[in-house]
């Protein structure tokens, strides 16, 4: 699933309820306010649902974009400062859209003594972008995360769900090249 650019909206609604395909990247703010009330509607009007309403809107959109805040706050009647907070603070929240593959370095004191900083620098030099950010293609972002519970095979690093330990700078272009976006630009895996 594409996290960005709310391709799993179109998944979701295009098979659910024959919505527009582009919702989440359409920029047509009215059509995205639709799809985002009906995930308020779901979870409930009331400020304490809050934060499911963020989940199910990242779930559904792959991030919470500042539109969707918009929303939630007019519609739950509460400062836009609120929801904000509440979607920067935590870590687990995006609010920006992400790349399909994400690719966690683990930095925590086991891994960056078994040198997480050489695989950081080699991750970095294969995608061309610094941790935090994301590929132009939309393919890959690359995050630098705390204990992944990984540590008997350290240094380490997930993408997506898959675990790859006890490596080294040298293994890092051919793990990436296995998740390489396809050369046609259809965003599907080689
Ligand atoms: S310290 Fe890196 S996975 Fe635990």
């Amino acid at each position: 699933m594409l996290r960005a650019e709310g391709v799993a909206f179109y998944t979701e609604y295009t098979n659910s309820k024959k919505r527009c395909k582009s919702v989440g990247s359409c920029n047509s703010k009215g059509c995205c306010e639709t799809a985002v009330i009906e995930v308020i509607d779901k979870c409930g009007r009331a400020e304490g649902n809050l934060i499911p309403i963020l989940h199910e809107l990242q779930n559904a959109m792959g991030y919470v974009s500042e539109e969707a805040m918009e929303t939630v706050a007019t519609e739950l009647g509460i400062p836009i400062g609120r929801v904000h907070g509440t979607a920067t603070f935590y870590t687990l929240f995006y609010t920006k859209p992400q790349g399909k593959n994400l690719v966690r370095l683990c930095d925590s004191p086991p891994c960056h003594i078994e040198g997480s900083k050489a695989i950081r620098e080699a991750v970095s030099k294969a995608l061309g972008i610094k941790p935090g950010e994301t590929t132009e293609d939309g393919n890959f972002t690359f995050e630098i995360v705390s204990c992944m519970g990984l540590c008997g095979v350290a240094p380490a690093i997930m993408i997506n769900d898959d675990v790859y330990g006890n490596l080294t700078p040298d293994a890092i272009p051919g793990i990436l090249g296995k998740y390489a976006a396809c050369s046609c630009g259809c965003k599907e895996v080689n």
